[in-house]
């Protein structure tokens, strides 16, 4: 038995990044994976991945998860497919930075709909799915999310963010009685494709902040979407409500 075994899987945002790997992961642990994203290329590409590594995967683009509508068509679609669904990963996310005193409403309103907006829209599609045979939701939060963090000015990001982990925990106590679980993953800093180029600058401009994780390196996909193997799988079945936070140690220095 692989860990996730015969379970249908929604990942929003598999296109790059932590969503790509989570798309692999849970292929290769046994998860039917629906994905979507709102970019074609990486989509299909993430498709012929899982696919030549055995796994069973299909999806849709584009698809803004950001689009009440379009993210319930998707849903109710990988319901309708494979007969239910299981887990519901709310991955995906666009971020709008800016000093406080800068940033636009246009763009405060952006972050907040992109980054928890987003999550209420798939929530809300896929509860009655969840509701017909119990499941798990996995949202991925942020460790700017229950802090302040000194590179680039977060305050949007922060605060959806904070949004995405209180809305995991309001979910937790309203899904028990329906058997659906509620679980929040907060990365530190990860390499993907959307922070690559804070790894490439020269030098690079958070290499003060890196040195001091106590594990001593930045972060990797597959070091968060561990985490979320775990929380979706039925080892963590009393587990509901949560933020585990993943970084590498770094938020716990003062
Ligand atoms: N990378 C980090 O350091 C870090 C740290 C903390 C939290 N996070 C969170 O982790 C998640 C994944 O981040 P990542 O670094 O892997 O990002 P990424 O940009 O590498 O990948 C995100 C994927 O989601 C897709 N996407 C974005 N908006 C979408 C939408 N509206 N609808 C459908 N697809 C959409 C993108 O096209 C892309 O394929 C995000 O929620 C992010 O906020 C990242």
């Amino acid at each position: 038995m692989r860990r996730l075994d015969g379970k249908v899987a929604a990942i929003t945002g598999i296109g790059a990044g932590m969503g790509r790997e989570a798309a692999r992961r849970f292929a290769a642990e046994g998860a039917k994976v629906v994905g979507c994203d709102i970019d074609v290329e990486g989509l299909e590409e993430t498709l012929s991945i899982v696919r030549s590594e055995g796994g069973e995967i299909s999806g849709s683009a584009p698809v803004d998860a950001g689009d009440p509508a379009a993210v319930a068509a998707w849903i109710d679609g990988a319901a309708s497919t494979y007969g239910g669904l299981d887990i519901l990963y709310n991955n995906a996310s666009i971020q709008r930075f800016g000093a406080i005193d800068e940033i636009s409403v246009e763009d405060w309103e952006f972050a907040i709909d992109m980054e928890l907006n987003i999550v209420f829209y798939a929530v809300r599609a896929a509860w009655k799915h969840l509701k017909e045979r119990g499941g798990v939701i996995v949202n991925i939060g942020s460790i700017a999310g229950t802090r302040g963090v000194e590179f680039m000015p977060q305050n949007a990001h922060g605060a959806a963010k904070a949004g995405v982990i209180n809305l995991t925990q309001q979910l937790a106590v309203e899904g028990g009685p329906h058997g659906i679980r509620a679980v929040c993953i907060s990365p530190g800093f990860v390499e993907t494709p959307a922070t690559k180029f804070l790894v490439d600058s020269p030098p690079p401009p958070l290499k003060a902040t890196w040195d001091r994780i106590p594990l001593q390196r930045v972060g990797r996909p597959d070091d968060v979407v561990n985490a979320a193997v775990f929380l979706a799988s039925d080892e963590a079945t009393w587990i509901t409500g949560i933020n585990l936070v993943v970084d590498g140690g770094g938020s716990v220095l003062g």
